[in-house]
């Protein structure tokens, strides 16, 4: 797997996400960093956990697999969680940690290739994404990747996404990360609907939001 490119206007990548040292040290100091991000799971597995039995989910930029483990324990009757993530060492940390639940899969590919929806090789009733949008690296990519999304997923369908809003002032800051105004509305504009903030602590917001059945 070959890191995407990136454009004059992108910010270049800051971890290493190949390299294992790199993986084990972003590991052991991302909850330590923000406790808070096991609340943002929480919120996560509640509203997976609604979703009828037998759906079928998607994460994208997977890491470590925290999430996925709390959704996993939370929500038995889900048919496939797929941990989607470009990097081996990252995959290889999230089946250490939730290979022993059966609906568990492991994709390694790109979300910012065109064709990733097709690697999954199964449709999707749910996606969720925790801290990992904003490693498109520019915001001006998010609304195409919420576009399609939001044509991939089956419809009743629903959308979460936890990401950071801009850290501070500066100009990196400002094109990583989207503001709540931009994240809603990219969310609306994609054709996602009752487009909301279901949670918000520090610098993170859940964004949830549904593809409704065609009347
Ligand atoms: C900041 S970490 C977050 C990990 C995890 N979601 C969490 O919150 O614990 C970002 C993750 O996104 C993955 N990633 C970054 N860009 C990606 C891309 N274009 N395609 C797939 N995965 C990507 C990285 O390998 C890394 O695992």
């Amino acid at each position: 797997m070959k890191l995407p490119t990136i454009e004059p206007e992108d910010v270049p990548y800051g971890d290493d996400w190949f390299r294992a040292d790199v993986v084990e040290a972003w590991t052991e100091a991302a909850d330590r960093l923000r406790p808070w991000r096991s609340q943002f799971r929480d919120a996560i597995a509640e509203s997976v956990a609604v979703l009828p039995a037998g759906a079928r989910v998607v994460e994208l930029g997977s890491g470590p697999g925290f999430l996925a483990e709390r959704v996993l324990e939370r929500c038995a009757s889900l048919a496939s969680y797929s941990l989607l993530d470009f990097s081996e060492p990252m995959l290889a940390r999230s089946r250490a940690r939730v290979a022993r639940f059966a609906a568990a899969r492991f994709v390694l590919a790109d979300f910012k290739s065109p064709d990733w929806i097709h690697q999954l090789g199964e449709s999707f009733d749910c996606v969720v994404s925790m801290q990992a949008i904003h490693e498109l690296r520019h915001k001006r990519h998010v609304p195409e990747l919420y576009r399609r999304l939001r044509e991939g997923v089956e419809a009743p369908g629903l959308i979460l996404i936890c990401d950071h809003v801009p850290l501070d002032d500066s100009e990196k800051s400002a094109k990583l990360y989207m503001t709540e105004g931009e994240q809603l509305d990219s969310l609306s504009f994609a054709g996602f609907e009752d487009v909301e903030i279901a949670l918000s602590i520090d610098k993170l917001r859940l964004y949830r939001g549904r593809k409704r059945l065609a009347p």
